[in-house]
C-alpha cells in the first residue's frame, strides 16, 4: 500500500533542483519536499524561503520525515548526512557516486543494523536503471562481463572533439555550462567518476565489495593527435569504457578509453548519453542507453527511487549474499595502442606479446598487450597515451599460469 512520503533534501544544485521539477511534474508519486537543507546562505532560489533551512538537525529530528534525499557535492559530508540519516531512522536516497563507492560495504551493514534502505539509482549512468535490473532482473542470470559508458561528459567531449572537430577544451567547457561535469571536472576526464560508478555496479553484479583506489582508472586527457589520426585512418571512434568481467572465480575490472569500431553497439552512443552493455550466460548480450547527466535525466532515476521506498524497496545485494566468493584482481593483459611523442620512450620491451608500430613526423606509436601494471604506469607518464585496441581482448594472468602448470 502506497503511502505519501515526506522528504528531507540535502543540496539544491543541478540534481536537486532537478528532482524538484521532475517531483512536481509527476503526480502519481505520493511523496512532496518538506525542508531542503543547502549550505550557502547568501544564494538566491527561487523558491520561498520557509522551506529551505541550514541546519541538518531541522531535517534529522524532524519526525514528519521519512526519506532524506541527499544530493550535495561533497562526499565526506554526504557519508556523514547518510549515517545521520539512518541513525535517525531515515531511508536515504542519494546520487553520490565517490560517497558510495568508497564506503559501500559499511552502507550495506549500516543498512542492516538500523533496518532502513539506502537507495542510488542515480548514482550510476544517470537516468539509466541499471542497478534495480542487476538486483531483480538478473538474479538467475550467470552474468559474465559489464561494461559501456559510464560518464556523460567524457562521451560528450568525444563526441564534439570527433563529429563537430571542436577542441577539447571548448568540448569541455560546454559540458560545463550544461551541468554534466563534477564540480572538480578532471574527476570526469581523469576517469574518477566511471570508475566510481563501476565500482557499485561490481558489487551489485558480482557481489564484490572493491575499494576503488584499487580499480585502475585512466582517462581522456590525454588522447593525442596521433590517437585522433589513427582513429580516423582506421574508421574508428574512442570511447571511455569502463567494464567489469568475471573469468572463474575471479573479477577483473577498470576504466580506460578504448578505440571502437563503427558496427560495435558503443559506437553510436552520443553525447551525454551512457550505454551498459550486459552479458550474461544465457540472455547474451542487452544494452541499456540513456541519459548519464543533467539535472532532469538524474532527477528522474532520484524520483525513481523515492516511488521504490512508498512501496518499501530494498537492495537485498542478492550476488554478496548469496556468497559466490569472487575475488577482484589486476592481474590481467589487454591489447593497447600506446602512442607516444619522444623517441625511444616506449620500446617492444615494455610488451607482453609486442605486435608492431610505426613511425614518422616525430609522431609514433605502437601496439600489442601489456599488463595491467603497466597500463597505470604508462598512463601516468605524460607524454605517453593508451588507448584500447578495437575489440581488445583482456586475459586474466593468473589463469593463463594455471593453465601452463595444467599443460
Ligand atoms: N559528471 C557526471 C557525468 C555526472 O558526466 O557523467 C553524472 O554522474
Amino acid at each position: 500500500m502506497k503511502k505519501k512520503l515526506k522528504i528531507g533534501l540535502f543540496g539544491f544544485g543541478v540534481v536537486g533542483q532537478g528532482l524538484y521539477h521532475v517531483l512536481n511534474e509527476t503526480h502519481g508519486v505520493k511523496a512532496e519536499i518538506k525542508r531542503i537543507c543547502v549550505k550557502n546562505q547568501n544564494k538566491q532560489r527561487n523558491l520561498p524561503n520557509e522551506i529551505f533551512t541550514f541546519d541538518k538537525a531541522d531535517i534529522f529530528t524532524d519526525e514528519e520525515i521519512d526519506i532524506v534525499v541527499e544530493l550535495i557535492d561533497d562526499a565526506t559530508a554526504a557519508f556523514e548526512i547518510v549515517k545521520a540519516a539512518l541513525q535517525n531512522g531515515k531511508h536515504v536516497v542519494t546520487a553520490n557516486k565517490k560517497m558510495l563507492a568508497e564506503n559501500l560495504e559499511e552502507i550495506y551493514n549500516l543498512q542492516i543494523k538500523y533496518d532502513r534502505s539506502v537507495l542510488y539509482e542515480g548514482a550510476v549512468c544517470g537516468s539509466i536503471p541499471i542497478l534495480r535490473n542487476l538486483e531483480e532482473y538478473y538474479d538467475n542470470d550467470l552474468i559474465t562481463s559489464i561494461e559501456g559508458i559510464f560518464n556523460g561528459s567524457t562521451n560528450f567531449i568525444l563526441t564534439k572533439v570527433f563529429e563537430e572537430k571542436k577542441s577539447y577544451a571548448d568540448a569541455l567547457k560546454i559540458a560545463q555550462e550544461l551541468g554534466f561535469a563534477e564540480s572538480d571536472p578532471s574527476l570526469d576526464v581523469k576517469g574518477f567518476d566511471p570508475k566510481f560508478k563501476l565500482t557499485i555496479a561490481i558489487a551489485h553484479t558480482f557481489g564484490v565489495f572493491v575499494k576503488p583506489e584499487n580499480i585502475l582508472n585512466v582517462g581522456i586527457d590525454k588522447i593525442s593527435a596521433v590517437d585522433l589520426k589513427y582513429a580516423k585512418e582506421n574508421n574508428l571512434t574512442i570511447k571511455l569504457v569502463a567494464r567489469a568481467f568475471r573469468d572463474d572465480k575471479t573479477i577483473i575490472g577498470f576504466v580506460a578509453p578504448q578505440f571502437i569500431p563503427a558496427d560495435h553497439m558503443l559506437a553510436n552512443v552520443r553525447n551525454e548519453y551512457n550505454a551498459v552493455l550486459v552479458e550474461g550466460a544465457f540472455a547474451e548480450k542487452q544494452v541499456y542507453i540513456g541519459k548519464g547527466a543533467g539535472g532532469y535525466p538524474t532527477g528522474s532515476a532520484v524520483l525513481s527511487d523515492i516511488s521504490a521506498l512508498t512501496f518499501d524497496y530494498r537492495y537485498e545485494y542478492k550476488k554478496f549474499t548469496q556468497g559466490e566468493g569472487f575475488t577482484f584482481s589486476n592481474k590481467a593483459v589487454a591489447d593497447v595502442v600506446v602512442s607516444f611523442t619522444e623517441k625511444n620512450a616506449i620500446t617492444p620491451a615494455d610488451f607482453e606479446n609486442f605486435k608492431g608500430g610505426y613511425q614518422g613526423n616525430g609522431l609514433q606509436y605502437m601496439t600489442g598487450s601489456i599488463t595491467l601494471q603497466k597500463l597505470k604506469e604508462l598512463s601516468k607518464r605524460e607524454e605517453v597515451s593508451v588507448i584500447l585496441s578495437p575489440n581488445a581482448e583482456i586475459t586474466v594472468l593468473q589463469k593463463q599460469a594455471v593453465r601452463v602448470e595444467r599443460a
